[in-house]
């Protein structure tokens, strides 16, 4: 048996401005899926969402995977089984690291000889295939891991405080908010483009601020792109509930990560309080996460 896991991200700065081509900076997080593969006489993908077998409706992203690894491979019956860490729908990334996670261990097993590089291409193609406008940032990081600017997906140095997710569970479709996005900018180019400039801007800004370690500026920014989440339509109020309690605790910084209008916020907390605002998470109604970064992508187990 082959087991690979991928590691979900959060973003710093730049989700949906990232669609239309402004920078971004993107976090792999050290919470994984594991995909363990073995051939088998039929095809089974085991989840808790259930045993099924090529499945669209319950495991689009694997049923994807396993149909585009026939090019590769002659792959016949083969027992996957999905172990997640990543909370679905959250926007963590979920959906990207099963993708590259199945693509590697689907790789190793069958010795398709994929390089990082096809496989970050390929889980693109997955998640297009399944969400329609998705960007390839997610599948790129969690392939390569660390910390990444995109779109010249170039590695910054990691970040050394602790990370705070809070979770709402409230499910949010990443499909539903980039449409709704697009029709606001379409609807007002001339507000909106700026928006979606100016939070662009933070990520150029924050560059030399990441190298630098100065956490407290990349804060200021990170409430800043917060703000200009919220005027895009993308917040919601149990995201800002989640969002100001972690402030009130003493967060750096704390701001809506992923799509938004539910899922996740992230924040980011001080060497000895990531504790204060994990439990301002929980009296807030949400499921706090404490995590950090990692420069490790997908990774054979
Ligand atoms: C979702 O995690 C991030 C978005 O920018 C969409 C994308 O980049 O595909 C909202």
């Amino acid at each position: 048996m082959i087991t690979c896991s991928a590691p979900g991200k959060v973003y710093l700065f730049g989700e949906h401005a990232v669609v239309y081509g402004e920078n971004a900076i993107c976090c792999a997080v050290e919470l994984r899926t594991k995909v363990s593969v073995e051939k088998s006489d039929e095809i089974i993908i085991e989840s808790v969402l259930g045993s099924t077998g090529l499945d669209h409706d319950t495991h689009p992203y694997v049923s994807y995977v396993i149909e585009k690894m026939r090019q590769f491979a002659d792959i016949q019956g083969v027992r996957i089984s999905i172990e997640s860490e990543l909370p679905v729908g959250s926007g963590l990334g979920s959906s990207a690291a099963v993708t590259v996670a199945s693509i590697q261990a689907l790789n190793h097993l069958y010795e398709c000889g994929l390089s990082l590089e096809d496989i970050a291409k390929t889980g693109h193609e997955i998640e297009k295939m399944v969400q329609g406008n998705a960007s390839p940032t997610d599948t790129y990081v969690s392939t390569m891991g660390g910390v990444v600017m995109i779109p010249q997906r170039k590695k910054l140095n990691l970040i050394n405080c602790p990370i705070v997710v809070g979770n709402t569970h409230k499910f949010s479709s990443t499909k539903e908010l980039v449409g709704n996005v697009a029709k606001l900018r379409n609807d007002f180019p001339s507000v909106v483009e700026p928006i979606l400039s100016n939070i662009g801007q933070m990520s150029i800004l924050a560059e030399r601020l990441v190298a630098e370690g100065d956490y407290e500026t990349i804060g200021k920014l990170m409430n800043i792109n917060q703000g200009l989440l919220d005027a895009i339509g993308v917040g919601s109020a149990e995201l800002s509930a989640l969002v100001y309690a972690a402030r009130s605790s003493g967060a750096i910084s704390a701001k809506i990560t992923g799509a938004g209008g539910g899922g996740c916020m992230v924040a980011l907390a001080k060497e000895n309080n990531s504790e204060d605002i994990a439990k301002a998470i929980e009296n807030a109604g949400g499921e706090a996460i404490i995590t950090q970064n990692t420069a490790e992508g997908v990774r054979l187990e």
